[in-house]
């Protein structure tokens, strides 16, 4: 996708070095920066820190965190301490943990004379995979969308950040919204801010923004009333895992509004590739990261000179806490949206073999 009109993905190697450039998005939307990683350790770190973050893109940084490892890694056990590393730096995406034992799955076998290039070439595969899935997510949720649109303007609600950032390119949730404004049709996406790490109002909103796409932030607690008012048509969301039977297990906060799309009749999607889909899982299994409370008790911004601030906003003395997830039940969810086209949770089990 475009920044200020170059292209960019989220992640690529450096050409003739192993080093692998991530954008850091803790620093937007205040600055465009990009960071230079050597070794798989920075890897987790920025994993960790989501400087990288969006299921996808986590998985294809984890595969290039095994192809660093690959540069340094003389036997098998420091294979699989750094898999189980960056497989533990954030637990609840599927795609992460996915992409680490596909890695594995391919390298492990071959002599250690022959890993290197593997790596690297296995890594690429991941992304140029995921890259393809999301663009192919985008013409499937734009089949949708019209459907939905009718020849009025169409009010899209999002969740979190489902765009290109938290993925290899095109974005799952945000693909269709993409491809429906490319194709002329009259849109306008609802921009839930998303406490407590606003990847809605940091994220989102500058994406959107840096494609054209009309958009407006409303507090995550607006999405309710939004609803009942007749102001959102449908809304899409992104996923870190879908169980077999389609339970989506998202951002915290999507619960709720499956909730209110629910009570209102509002159709409520989530966009997904193959990869998000965890056919084996139910849906109490799923680890919930808790996050550091700090993400909750602080907030960061910029002043009237642009000056970035760190400020806490509330006692000092309260206790905070942080789940990073919740999953909606499949009862609530209308389709989801995947790169083989869109399934109601019903159909989704029969995908198996082919998602
Ligand atoms: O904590 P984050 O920012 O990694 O959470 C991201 C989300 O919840 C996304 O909706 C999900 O990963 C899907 S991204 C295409």
């Amino acid at each position: 996708m475009k920044v200020g009109g170059q292209h960019f993905r989220t992640i690529w190697v450096q050409e003739n070095t192993h080093q692998v450039c991530v954008i850091d998005q803790t620093k937007l939307p205040f600055a465009f920066e990009i960071l230079s990683l050597d070794t798989p350790m920075q890897m987790v770190h920025a994993i960790q820190s989501m400087q990288v973050r969006g299921a996808p893109l986590i998985g294809a940084a984890a595969a290039y965190g095994m192809a660093l490892a690959s540069l340094q890694a003389s036997h098998d056990a420091h294979f699989e301490l750094t898999a189980k590393m960056l497989k533990a730096s954030r637990p609840t995406a599927v795609n992460l943990a996915w992409a680490v034992e596909r890695m594995l799955h391919v390298l492990l076998p071959l002599p250690f004379e022959a890993r290197q290039d593997e790596a690297w070439r296995e890594a690429e595969k991941i992304a140029e995979e995921d890259a393809a899935q999301c663009q192919a997510i985008g013409q499937a949720g734009l089949a949708q969308i019209r459907r939905h649109h009718q020849g009025k303007k169409l009010n899209i609600m999002t969740h979190c950040n489902a765009g290109w950032l938290a993925t290899v390119d095109y974005g799952t949730a945000l693909a269709p919204v993409y491809a429906a404004y490319d194709a002329g049709l009259d849109i306008h996406v609802w921009v839930s801010e998303t406490r407590p790490r606003n990847q809605g109002a940091s994220l989102t909103a500058w994406e959107l923004a840096q494609h054209g796409v009309p958009h407006t932030i409303v507090a995550d607690n607006a999405a309710g009333h939004l609803m009942q008012k007749g102001m959102v048509d449908m809304v899409i969301v992104g996923a870190d895992r879908v169980t077999q039977v389609g339970d989506v297990c998202n951002k915290i906060g999507t619960y709720l509004k499956a909730l209110a799309a629910h009570d209102n009749g509002v159709p409520f999607y989530a966009a997904v590739p193959g990869t998000t889909i965890d056919w084996k899982i139910a849906p109490q299994d799923i680890e919930i990261e808790a996050r550091s409370a700090q993400e909750v008790t602080h907030m960061l911004g910029v002043d009237e000179y642009d000056q970035l601030h760190t400020v806490r906003i509330m006692p000092a003395e309260s206790a905070a806490f942080n789940p990073a997830f919740d999953v909606t039940p499949a009862r609530l969810v209308t389709g989801i949206i995947t790169e083989r086209g869109v399934f109601t949770p019903v159909q989704l089990s029969a995908q198996q073999a082919k998602l």
